[in-house]
């Protein structure tokens, strides 16, 4: 299913479509390894760790999607992954690993859902299909569910009681162009010149309208609408929306009912 969205993307260049297979060795410990005896490397001078999956879910990336997209999930990875290391507390709370994969595939959301209910499925999945057994469970997976889910509703996300849902949306909301206070302009430089930001504003722009035209009924009342209303033919949000339900039959400028959530 997923694959056969991803091959409709106009704009995407699969190349061998998912076809990864589960090279992955085992890890020493079955649970939730500690941050310290993962394996790191460095990665535009930033500290990243480097576990199997974490290399399964870059080269899912690299080998099925468009350039300005990789470089996108690889900033807001290594974005995070300068802020952790600049910072004790999320050095001690922030599960690496969970972390940079929550970040690498938080844009695969080409099934049939809203985009990042669609990522977030997708990446549980990957990590209980391609994880150690054992070492993703709920306790892991929930977070990474959740901080995909609502990386683009940061209204919400940012402000969750769990520190690794608000830490992922932070991260993926740190891609946009300059310096970020949380971590040092070094970092910015060497991350934004390994992975320039070179298409990200009209790449965006492509893939919001993509998924407004092949599944409109998802987009409707949500903040990919204005795509739609912008960008594609036929495309009309009225009488989808929340707004509509409760202002069908209501003429006075007052119009919210107590029936509206069905209270
Ligand atoms: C470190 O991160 C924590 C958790 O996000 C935050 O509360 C704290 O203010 C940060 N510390 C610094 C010095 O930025
Ligand atoms: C990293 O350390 C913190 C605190 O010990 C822990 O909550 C988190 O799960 C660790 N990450 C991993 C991958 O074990
Ligand atoms: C609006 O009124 C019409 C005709 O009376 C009715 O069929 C419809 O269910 C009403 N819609 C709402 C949202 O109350």
């Amino acid at each position: 299913m997923l694959l056969r969205a991803i091959v409709k993307m106009k704009f995407s260049s699969i190349a061998s479509a998912l076809a990864l297979t589960a090279s992955v060795a085992a890890a020493p410990k079955k649970g939730c390894p500690g941050n310290s005896t993962l394996p790191y490397t460095t990665i535009a001078g930033v500290k990243v760790v480097d576990t199997p999956l974490v290399r399964q879910a870059r080269e899912l990336m690299e080998a099925n999607f468009e350039p300005f997209l990789i470089r996108h999930v690889y900033r807001t990875w290594l974005f995070g992954a300068a802020t952790i290391n600049n910072n004790a507390t999320l050095t001690a709370k922030i599960d690496a690993e969970a972390h940079a994969i929550a970040c690498l595939l938080h844009d695969v959301g080409w099934d049939d859902k809203r985009f990042e209910v669609d990522a977030a499925i997708y990446t549980v999945n990957f990590l209980r299909k391609n994880g150690v057994e054992g070492e993703w469970k709920a306790r892991r997976t929930n977070p990474i569910w959740h901080g995909i889910a609502l990386h683009a509703t940061s209204s919400i996300g940012l402000y969750s009681e769990d520190l690794m849902v608000n830490f992922i949306v932070e991260s993926i909301n740190m891609d946009h162009p300059g310096p970020h206070p949380k971590f040092s302009v070094e970092d910015y430089d060497n991350i934004v010149a390994a992975y320039p930001m070179d298409g990200l504003g009209e790449g965006t722009n492509r893939a919001f309208a993509h998924i407004a035209s092949y599944k409109p009924e998802v987009t409707y009342d949500t903040f990919l609408e204005p795509w739609g209303v912008a960008y594609v033919e036929g495309y009309n949000p009225v009488g989808h929306r929340l707004f509509d339900r409760g202002n069908a039959n209501v003429s006075s400028p007052v119009p919210m009912r107590r029936n509206v959530h069905g209270l």
